[in-house]
């Protein structure tokens, strides 16, 4: 039997993804060693592997195949526009994808007036200005803190995650427009899908199941 590979995004939801897979039959031991620098780990027994990597590829590693399934956020399943079957949402993680700034800034919006977007992602920024929104914006690419932008005068808005709002609260900005609902979503190689489809649809019911049950 080959090796199912799964995919799991660094972070937050790692720990919690992995709880999952282990109530459902497919733990590895060597995973819950939080000081090992190694990348991959493999249950023998069950001839499945799991990897951590950074969650912006978690779908490229998917798409190629390297990956049979991962587990990833839907804000970068949207961001990296990747071909991959999204077969199961897993309901951890969730949070929202919002246009925030000052109160001072919703008149710019309002107005559709011209204005800087400052943004970690740019193809849902642009996508829910242009296609949605018809309005023309600047977009400014950045890598993290965004709550920054607006703060020290680099954009008028940003497109970002808000999950407590509480980083927005202490920075004095808000949540001006809602684009989408966001949370970690089990994600296949379509090529996998045809060629492990018993193993795979085995792991998405004992998942869907498990998750009906909580
Ligand atoms: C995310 C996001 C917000 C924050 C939202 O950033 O970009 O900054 O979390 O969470 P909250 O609503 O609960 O305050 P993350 O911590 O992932 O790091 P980053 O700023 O480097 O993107």
């Amino acid at each position: 039997m080959r090796y199912l590979t799964i995919a799991l995004a660094k972070g937050r939801m790692a720990k919690k993804s992995m709880e999952l897979f282990e109530q459902i039959g497919l733990s590895c031991e060597e995973m819950k060693d939080e000081k090992t620098r190694k990348l991959i780990f493999v249950n023998e027994d069950l001839k499945i592997r799991f990897f951590l990597a950074k969650a912006n590829d978690v779908p490229t590693y998917v798409e190629y195949g390297a990956a049979d399934i991962g587990i990833v956020g839907k804000d970068t399943i949207l961001e990296e526009g990747r071909n991959l079957y999204e077969v199961l949402d897993l309901g951890i993680g969730k949070c929202r994808m919002c246009v925030c700034g000052p109160e001072s800034a919703r008149v710019f919006l309002k107005n559709h007036e011209m204005m800087r977007v400052a943004t970690k992602y740019p193809h849902i920024a642009k996508d829910y200005f242009y296609n949605i929104k018809h309005q023309t914006v600047e977009f400014i690419k950045l890598n993290g803190s965004i709550e920054l932008a607006p703060i020290v005068g680099l954009s008028e808005v940003i497109v970002d995650i808000v999950e407590t709002g509480s980083t927005l609260r202490e920075n004095g900005l808000v949540v001006l427009e809602e684009i989408c609902n966001l949370s970690a979503r089990m994600v296949v190689n379509q090529v996998s899908m045809k060629m492990e489809n018993e193993r795979i649809t085995k792991i998405i019911s004992d998942m869907r199941a498990l998750l009906q049950s909580r």
